[in-house]
């Protein structure tokens, strides 16, 4: 399955999705291409370090169809079959989602429909509960929406910090994100398909 994968920032599950498709543990796969809305993503230069094709599209003020129709396009020109959202900091237009048609997927750091939007790991702190986690979840144009594919749990630990959650979260992340698109590859596209919550 020919993958692409949409960044913003530091790059650390998409580092994790590219290893794993070089180790075989997502099986059958490549990833096509590296797409960043920002210039300066650190995961850019990860990416090329792996080998990876990268490319930049800031939406420089155009309207947010505008900007996904040039993504869409670099896309589609490299056959691309399923999009992962990894620390993509915007949400999608409906053109983009159709383009797709349940064919994106998105990591987000807590056990949804819990604490959409940023800060989801403060806001599970704030909470006062005793877990939280991360979900990979189909992409529609909504924000951090969509049918849930797969959770891991984390405990909130005593004297946890926004920095110590979010680090033990992220470590989970990791697995489930590759767990959770090994599985999209191995379906053979009979998508939907729901993998559960594992802790
Ligand atoms: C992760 O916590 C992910 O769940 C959220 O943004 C962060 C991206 O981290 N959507 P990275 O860029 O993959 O390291």
């Amino acid at each position: 399955m020919k993958i692409g994968v949409l960044i913003s920032g530091r790059g650390s599950n998409m580092v994790a999705i590219v290893e794993a498709v070089a180790s075989g543990a997502i099986p059958r796969s490549e990833v096509a291409v590296v797409i960043s809305d920002k210039a300066d993503a650190a995961g850019l230069e990860r990416a090329r370090e792996h080998g990876v094709e990268t490319c930049v599209i800031e939406r420089n003020g155009r309207a947010r169809g505008d900007h996904d129709a040039e993504i869409i396009g670099e896309l589609q020109n490299r056959g691309v079959e399923l999009v992962c959202l990894a620390g993509y900091m915007r949400l999608l237009s409906s053109l983009f989602v159709a383009a797709f048609p349940g064919r994106i997927v998105n990591i987000h750091p807590s056990l949804l429909p819990k604490y959409k939007g940023i800060d989801a790991q403060g806001q599970a702190l704030e909470s006062g509960d005793g877990v939280s986690g991360c979900t990979v979840h189909f992409v529609d144009e909504h924000l951090d929406n969509g049918d849930i594919i797969l959770q891991r749990e984390v405990p909130i630990l005593a004297g946890d910090t926004v920095e110590s959650l979010s680090a033990r979260i992220l470590e989970q992340e990791h697995l489930a994100y590759v767990e959770a698109v090994g599985e999209i590859v191995r379906s053979k596209g009979r998508l939907p398909l729901i993998l559960g919550l594992i802790t």
